[in-house]
C-alpha cells in the first residue's frame, strides 16, 4: 500500500511506546483504603473483597509498614463499629475515644509520615446504615452536617491529615471547613466526596461495614446514574465551600464525569475505585477470565487518563503492568 502515515511506527516497540506514554501512573499517586474492627489480633477477611481484611488497631502498624514501603500516597480509615455501639443518633461518631481515634493515635505513633485521611459520614455509626441522621423516614440535612463538622475536629485533633465528607448532604464542606478553622486546623485538607452515585458498586464496601441502609436506599442524596449536569453543579458548589480537591465516585462508570471536571475546574481530582470495580476484577481473575494485572493497570490508567490526580483503590498494594 502506498501509505504515506502509518502511525504503527510509533508503537513498533517498547522503548518507542515507553517515549509516547502520555498518561503515567505512580504508587504516590494511589490511597490505600482500609477497614478496620474493635479487638485484638483481627485479621478478618472480607468475603466480598478477597484479599482485603479488617484489622485491629494494634495490627494497624502491620498495614501502615507495607503501605509505606509500597510507597502508597496515604491510607483512608473505615471503621466496621460494633452493632451495639451504633445507635439511631450515632453519637459514638462524636465519641473522642472511638475506633477511627484510636486507629489514628497508633497510626500517627507509627508512622507520622503517613497521609491519614478520615471519612466523614454517619453510616458506620448509625443503626439505620443511612450517612445522615434520620426522623421520620426522612434524612436530616443541617443536623447532619453539624455533627459531621464536629466529627471533623475530633479527628483533627487526633492528627488526620485529611478529611473526607462522603455524606452528600447540603452545605457540608463549607461549615466543615469554618469548624476546622475556628479550631485553628487550617491545614488540614478537605477532599469532598463532591460527584458520589447512588451505586450498586458500593455492595461489598456495605457488606465489610455492615452498613447497608435499614430501610430505603441513598437515593435523596447521592447522585442518579442518570445525571451530568447535577454532578458538575454539586462540584462547583463544594469548590465555593472550600473544597482542596474533589472527588468522583465511583470512577469507571463515571469516567466521563472525571473528564469533564478535569476541563471545566482547577481543583485537584480524585476518584474512588470503588469496591464493586474491585470485586468485578477479583471474581474473573480468580475464575481465569482475565489477566489480572493487566486488568488492575489498564482499570487504574483509564482513571488517570479521564484526568483523576489521585486514586482510592483497594488495589494499591497490588501488583499490576503499566508497562505495555
Ligand atoms: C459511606 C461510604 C461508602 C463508600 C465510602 N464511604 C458507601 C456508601 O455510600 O454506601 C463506598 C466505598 C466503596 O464501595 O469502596 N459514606
Amino acid at each position: 500500500m502506498d501509505l504515506l502515515r502509518r502511525p504503527r511506527r510509533n508503537r513498533k516497540n517498547k522503548v518507542v511506546r515507553r517515549w509516547l506514554a502520555d498518561t503515567d501512573l505512580r504508587r504516590s499517586q494511589l490511597i490505600y483504603p482500609v477497614f478496620i474492627v474493635e479487638g485484638k489480633e483481627q485479621k478478618q477477611e472480607i468475603k466480598s473483597l478477597p484479599g482485603q481484611y479488617r484489622w485491629s488497631v494494634d495490627l494497624l502498624p502491620q498495614v501502615c509498614e507495607q503501605a509505606q514501603a509500597a510507597g502508597v500516597g496515604g491510607i483512608a480509615l473505615f471503621p466496621a463499629i460494633e452493632e451495639t455501639k451504633k445507635t439511631e443518633d450515632a453519637k459514638e461518631a462524636l465519641n473522642p475515644d472511638n475506633l477511627v481515634c484510636r486507629a489514628l493515635d497508633t497510626l500517627k505513633k507509627v508512622s507520622p509520615e503517613t497521609m491519614a485521611i478520615c471519612d466523614l459520614a454517619l453510616d458506620p455509626f448509625s443503626s439505620m446504615g443511612h450517612d445522615g441522621l434520620v426522623k421520620d423516614g426522612k434524612i436530616l440535612n443541617d443536623e447532619t452536617v453539624e455533627m459531621l463538622a464536629k466529627m471533623a475536629v475530633i479527628y483533627a485533633q487526633k492528627g488526620a491529615d485529611i478529611v473526607a465528607p462522603s455524606d452528600m448532604m447540603d452545605g457540608r464542606v463549607l461549615a466543615i471547613r469554618e469548624e476546622l478553622d475556628d479550631a485553628s486546623f487550617e491545614d488540614v485538607q478537605i477532599i469532598s466526596y463532591s460527584a458520589k452515585y447512588a451505586s450498586a458498586f458500593y455492595g461489598p464496601f456495605r457488606e465489610a461495614l455492615d452498613s447497608q441502609p435499614r430501610f430505603g436506599d441513598k437515593r435523596t442524596y447521592q447522585l442518579s446514574p442518570r445525571n451530568r449536569r447535577e454532578a458538575l453543579l454539586e462540584c462547583e458548589l463544594d469548590e465555593q465551600e472550600g473544597a482542596d480537591i474533589l472527588m468522583v465516585k465511583p470512577a469507571l462508570a463515571y469516567l466521563d464525569i472525571i473528564r469533564e471536571l478535569r476541563n471545566s475546574s482547577l481543583l485537584p481530582i480524585a476518584a474512588y475505585n470503588v469496591s464493586g470495580e474491585y470485586a468485578m476484577i477479583k471474581a474473573a481473575a480468580n475464575k481465569g477470565w482475565l489477566d489480572e494485572k493487566q486488568a488492575i493497570g489498564e482499570m487504574l490508567l483509564s482513571i488517570r487518563r479521564a484526568g483523576a490526580d489521585i486514586i482510592f483503590t483497594y488495589f494499591a498494594l497490588s501488583e499490576f503492568h503499566t508497562d505495555f
